[in-house]
């Protein structure tokens, strides 16, 4: 039995996050449905976690059997997979659109659904998709880190009218998926992205007055413990929902969070990181292969 009490758990939209999220619920024992509006995507996510599974096994067989999972524990994991609906809680994971996102929640209560659902957005109000759902007690939010099936941590987020019981349900499921959970309020980038957004933000504006290169702007971190400079982090995360995170602390708490403006160019031309090869850093493969060259000469100030 689980912590939670949950058996049945939905992911909608099964791209970067969505991917990690719905391997880690299946590993945890989870009878895992997913659901995207792209049937060739949702074919190359389940490819993506069985491969991933894979890794697993090949760990567990590398280390006798200390790190990863067994083959059979992999197949059990498969086996919960499925792509249909009702379930007793549904992630959301779909791109970071609130208009989008709160259609999805209206069109989920319209279909009858009423149990548990949260989102992983990474900084659109809680309160405010809650209200699309109808059901603000049952609704939170549940945001996971990148990639899922190696982070730890995930930031829970309560609305304004998010119940106790809900609060209370969503902490025991972290614990049943492993995770450990850090509660933000529902405020402006909650509380991670409210610190690492202006400080990805600020990195974009010291290569801009060509204080420093891409790569040494990275390389300052390391002399601060980090495992990842903040510009191939952005890169990772997505430069749109960076951008997006920007104008949403922009609105809520003013121009010192302005985004700089070379983050808006490359969301403009396409090159929104890891996902599309290019950002920061030229991506083959989700590998940095190098320095993007329009980066690399970009200066003002
Ligand atoms: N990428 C990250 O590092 C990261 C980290 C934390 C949180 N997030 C948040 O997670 C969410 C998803 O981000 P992502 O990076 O996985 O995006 P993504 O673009 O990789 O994946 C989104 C998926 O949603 C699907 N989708 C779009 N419309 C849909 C619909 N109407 N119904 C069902 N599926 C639909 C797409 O086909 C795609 O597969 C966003 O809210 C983002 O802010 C992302």
């Amino acid at each position: 039995m689980s912590e939670s009490g949950l058996k049945k758990i939905g992911v909608i939209g099964i791209g970067t996050m969505g991917n990690g999220i719905a391997q880690v619920a299946a590993q945890s024992g989870f009878e895992t449905v997913v659901m995207d509006v792209d049937a060739s995507v949702l074919e190359k996510g389940l490819d993506s976690i069985s491969r991933s599974l894979d890794r697993l096994v090949k760990a567990f067989e590398k280390s006798g059997g200390e790190k990863g999972i067994d083959g059979a524990a992999k197949d059990e994991a498969v086996n919960r997979l499925s792509t249909t609906t009702r379930c007793d809680l549904i992630i959301e994971a779909v791109p970071e659109r609130p208009e989008l996102k709160e259609k999805i929640n209206r069109k989920l209560a319209e279909l009858g659904y009423d149990n548990l659902l949260v989102s992983n957005t990474s900084g659109i109000s809680i309160t405010r998709l809650g209200a699309a759902y109808g059901k603000p007690e049952k609704f939170m939010g549940m945001h996971f880190m990148n990639p899922v099936p190696m982070q730890k941590g995930v930031e829970i987020i309560r609305g304004l009218a998010t119940s106790d019981e809900t609060y209370a349900t969503v902490v025991a499921l972290c614990h049943d998926l492993g995770k450990i959970e850090i509660a933000a309020e529902d405020k402006a980038g909650f509380a991670i992205n409210r610190m690492f957004v202006p400080f990805v933000n600020e990195a974009v504006r010291v290569i801009e007055e060509g204080i420093a290169s891409v790569d040494d702007v990275d390389k300052c971190t390391y002399c601060l413990g980090h495992k990842m400079g903040p510009l191939m982090t952005a890169d990772y995360v997505g430069l749109d929902t960076m951008l997006f995170i920007c104008e949403v602390l922009e609105e809520e708490l003013g121009s010192f969070y302005k985004p700089s403006p070379l983050l808006k160019r490359l969301v403009e031309s396409g090159q929104l990181g890891a996902k599309t090869g290019s950002g920061f850093y030229v991506w083959e493969k989700y590998k940095a292969s190098g320095i993007n060259p329009d980066i690399a000469r970009y200066r003002i100030g």
